[in-house]
């Protein structure tokens, strides 16, 4: 499978664009940290792209989100790996989170939700406007993008990264595609 397959699929089976552009910006930090702890970054970001494929066709039953998302990833020829990892990132299958790619998956997914929410409370909406530093204090106020688990990104820390390490990559990943997440 190369990223050209993986992206037309996601575009085939999903309509929203702030969907896909989730799964985009999923993608762009997933490389960044296979980049930065010296994994596979093809894998990783591959992985970040698919995640979240099966979302519409499952219409919203966790009972089979990331389970149908798994098993398309296969079909196209995605390693096991890959499809561990996105079985996993729905607690509600109850499997444990076990390699590096099921950690990072875990904790880079509500990371884009934070990010995002950051750049919309911007006056221009621009990704270029936001400062690590801002991203790391809306991180402490729980009220702002609630949907962005504060417990599931620190889990960063079981990949050896620090909140605010892992916080700058992040940020600096979705500002360099920008353009495609239309911030
Ligand atoms: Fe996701």
């Amino acid at each position: 499978m190369n990223r050209e397959e993986a992206l037309a699929s996601v575009r085939a089976n999903v309509g929203n664009e702030n969907l896909v552009r989730h799964m985009l910006a999923t993608e762009a930090i997933m490389r960044a940290l296979a980049r930065r702890l010296g994994e596979d970054e093809e894998e990783w970001g591959l992985t970040g792209l698919l995640h979240d494929i099966d979302v519409e066709l499952t219409g919203g039953d966790m009972k089979s989100h990331s389970k149908l998302g798994a098993d398309l990833v296969r079909d196209m020829g995605g390693s096991e790996a890959m499809a561990r990892a996105i079985l996993s990132h729905n607690e509600a299958h109850g499997v444990p989170l076990e390699t590096k790619l099921d950690k990072a998956l875990f904790c880079v997914d509500p990371l884009t939700g934070l990010i995002t929410a950051a750049a919309l409370v911007r006056p221009d909406k621009k990704l270029a406007s936001v400062e690590a530093k801002s991203v790391r204090k809306r991180f402490k106020e729980k009220s702002f993008a609630a949907g962005a688990s504060r417990e599931q990104i620190g889990q960063c820390s079981n990949l050896g990264i620090e909140l605010d390490e892992f916080i700058e990559l992040g940020l600096k990943a979705m500002q360099d595609i920008a353009g495609e997440l239309g911030l």
